[in-house]
């Protein structure tokens, strides 16, 4: 059995699993809605007060049978990550388990493998609120990034254009439900780098027309989510349409998202997990910490491609 740690930015998470079966999945999510957004110090000693918290309410039965500890190692906040490895490594002393290093995005790529039957060559697309990837995973542990996004990550153009419409953090989710009783061809909203010959995108454009427009855009929220969904959607197929041939595999917080999903669908063999497993979690860091055994050094590594893997 593995036990998973992951506090990569702000939330904190601790899971267990054995072979594919999640069987603790537990996740403390912070709030720094006062910050306008995360605010790393301040993220990092939540984590060390959580992390004990979580643990200690694991059945000793479950502790008592553990092999292993992985860790998120990076790519994210330097602060937050150390928080998680430091309490790794003393459950690794405590306990004499070896401790396994994982790539943040590596786990959001291989969670969509607990719930579904996938294996490479396959396209993952990234969609979080700090990542936005198209990635070639041509083979097990072997990625190439095609395109990403050259500004805001799309869940933070979520989070972003919902504040600006006076909605609370996350907005993505609240965006989702109010957009499942709106309009999608209310409103044209931009759609950058739309005809750009390249697979990069961009939405930073996006977050400051919906600034500009906030007004009317708060009075027909629904028309306004729903045509923000219909542009996202959009930019995501026309990016992806020459390069999946086959199979697309979507994860991160945004592809807990049905309507993208739906509207992914309709093109493309669209595999993802469920929204628990789509969003920050410490499940996906366990079971990468069980495929990927890698040998590399215990160390916080906040900027890490996931092509030097
Ligand atoms: O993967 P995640 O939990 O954390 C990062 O690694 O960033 O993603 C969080 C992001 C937030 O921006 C949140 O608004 C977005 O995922 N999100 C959603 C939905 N659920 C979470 N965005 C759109 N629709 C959702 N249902
Ligand atoms: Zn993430």
């Amino acid at each position: 059995m593995y036990l998973g740690i992951e506090t990569s930015c702000d939330d904190t998470a601790i899971a267990i699993i054995n072979g594919k079966d999640v069987i603790i999945n537990e996740r403390i999510v912070q709030n720094h809605q006062q910050y306008g957004g995360v605010f790393p110090a301040q993220a990092a000693s939540q984590h060390i007060i959580n992390l004990p918290v979580l643990f200690n309410q694991i059945d000793k039965d479950y502790i008592e049978k553990l092999s292993h500890i992985a860790v998120t190692i990076g790519p994210g906040l330097k602060q937050c990550l150390l928080s998680g490895i430091s309490f790794a490594q003393g459950l690794s002393i405590r306990y004499q388990l070896p401790i396994q290093a994982v790539h943040h995005i590596e786990a959001h790529i291989l969670s969509v493998e607990l719930s579904e039957n996938i294996k490479p060559p396959y396209i993952a697309l990234i969609i979080s609120g700090g990542h936005t990837l198209i990635v070639d995973v041509y083979k097990y542990g072997k990625y190439k990034i095609l395109g990403s996004s050259i500004d805001d990550a799309l869940g933070e153009c979520f989070d972003k254009c919902g504040r600006h419409v006076d909605l609370s953090y996350p907005a993505g989710p609240i965006m989702e439900k109010l957009a499942l009783e709106g309009n999608e061809y209310k409103f044209i909203l931009p759609k950058p780098m739309y005809d750009s010959n390249c697979y990069n995108m961009s939405f930073s454009g996006l977050k400051t027309h919906v600034l500009h427009n906030k007004v009317l855009y708060k009075e027909y929220i629904r028309d306004f989510c729903a045509s923000f969904h219909r542009a996202i959607s959009d930019i995501l197929i026309k990016k992806l349409k020459n390069i999946v041939k086959d199979k697309l595999v979507i994860c991160g917080g945004v592809a807990a998202n049905r309507i993208i999903y739906h509207n992914l669908s309709q093109y493309f063999d669209v595999y993802t997990t469920i929204p628990a497993l789509c969003t920050d979690n410490a499940a996906m860091i366990a079971y990468t910490g069980s495929c990927m055994k890698r040998n590399i050094d215990i160390s916080v590594k906040p900027i890490w491609s996931i092509e030097d893997l």
